[in-house]
């Protein structure tokens, strides 16, 4: 058995494999409420019956001026339970486990109104300039944060992420690049901390089961994160019980930067060492052999597939022929299945 197809088990919910449909958004909410619409039940159950052992869905917003488009999916309202329920009735009935992100795009929402960050600075020449944040603001963001939470959990996902990456407002709050405020939230690495701190801390006021937080491991600028803060975060999320971090990198700040094969794994190889963390890997793994050489030499738990599973929803079945392993079909499908 390579470890691809080892179950893992996070917090009392079991994976039967190391393989998860990373978050990505589909823009595709039509009315612009962000509710779930027949694509995203025909697109995140596909995977499920193509056996990704986690379907986690795209960035879901907290509040509505925290999507990054306004075809994005929302948890900001009772609302939002009902195709976020079916969503996971359905996926569940094929045998994975699902997981939601939380969301707040923070500077880098793409909508007509106002828009909001820790410090009045726009993305680029083309974005709007976002409003610094009040104290009340950000009371009010966590709390968003914590009755997403708790809507998540109605809606009956098995496992939370909160999205700390990609240059979106916790981000924005973490990173030294957009977080310039003089408050308690801004200046040290303890203080650019405080936001993501204060909304675990919520989230689990609401919610028991596995969290999972995505960050970017490496801002690809001058004056971004350092190996230590990120080290320094992640020590700090492991003490508050977070289950796993997610390793991605980027979007902070403009930058162009070549992607290569596993580009992100060696930053969540160190956190993991560094911090005794369970990590997920993300970023141009495209084949069993190399999501198996991540996992067999002990440099992340979970890979997280997403072009390729955009690619190929039967991804894993691509990716146990290449292991020689036997990954049993759905029942439907066992007559195609060899
Ligand atoms: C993404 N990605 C992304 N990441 C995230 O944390 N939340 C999101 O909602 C999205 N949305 C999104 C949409 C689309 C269309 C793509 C292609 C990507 C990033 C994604 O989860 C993943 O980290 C990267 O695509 C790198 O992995 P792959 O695609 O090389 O396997």
């Amino acid at each position: 058995m390579t470890k691809l197809f080892t179950p893992i088990e996070f917090n009392n919910v079991q994976l039967k494999n190391r393989i998860v449909m990373s978050p990505m958004c589909m823009y595709s909410c039509m009315e612009q409420d962000g509710k779930i619409t027949p694509f995203h039940m025909t697109h995140y159950v596909s995977r499920a019956i193509g056996q990704a052992g986690l379907v986690m869905t795209e960035a879901t917003a907290v509040v509505p001026e925290g999507r990054i488009s306004h075809e994005d999916l929302g948890i900001w309202e009772d609302g939002h339970i009902d195709g976020l329920k079916r969503l996971n009735e359905q996926i569940h009935s094929y045998g994975a486990k699902t997981g939601i992100q939380l969301a707040h795009a923070g500077r880098k929402a793409r909508l007509n109104s106002d828009i909001y960050a820790p410090s009045a600075l726009p993305f680029n020449e083309s974005s709007k300039t976002p409003t610094e944040m009040t104290t009340a603001d950000i009371d009010n963001t966590i709390d968003a944060f914590k009755d997403g939470a708790k809507r998540a959990r109605e809606a009956g996902f098995d496992i939370i992420e909160i999205h700390g990456a990609h240059g979106y407002l916790i981000n924005q709050f973490l990173s030294p690049l957009t977080n310039k405020r003089v408050d308690e939230y801004g200046g040290s690495a303890e203080n650019r901390y405080r936001f993501l701190s204060q909304v675990i801390e919520v989230v689990q006021t609401e919610w028991d089961g596995p969290l999972f937080v995505r960050i970017s491991t490496d801002e690809y600028a001058d004056g971004g994160n350092t190996l230590d803060d990120i080290l320094y975060f992640a020590g700090q999320m492991k003490q508050q019980g977070i289950d796993l971090i997610d390793c991605s990198s980027g979007g902070v700040v403009p930058a162009s930067i070549k992607p290569y094969p596993g580009y992100q794994v060696k930053r969540c190889e160190t956190i993991k060492q560094e911090t005794s963390i369970a990590t997920g890997a993300v970023g141009l793994i495209t084949t069993g052999i190399q999501a198996e050489e991540i996992l067999q030499n002990d440099r992340a738990d979970l890979v997280l597939i997403g072009r390729s599973l955009l690619r190929n929803p039967y991804w894993p079945k691509a990716a146990a022929d290449e292991l020689d392993e036997t990954l049993p079909a759905p029942k439907q499908y066992e007559r195609g299945w060899k």
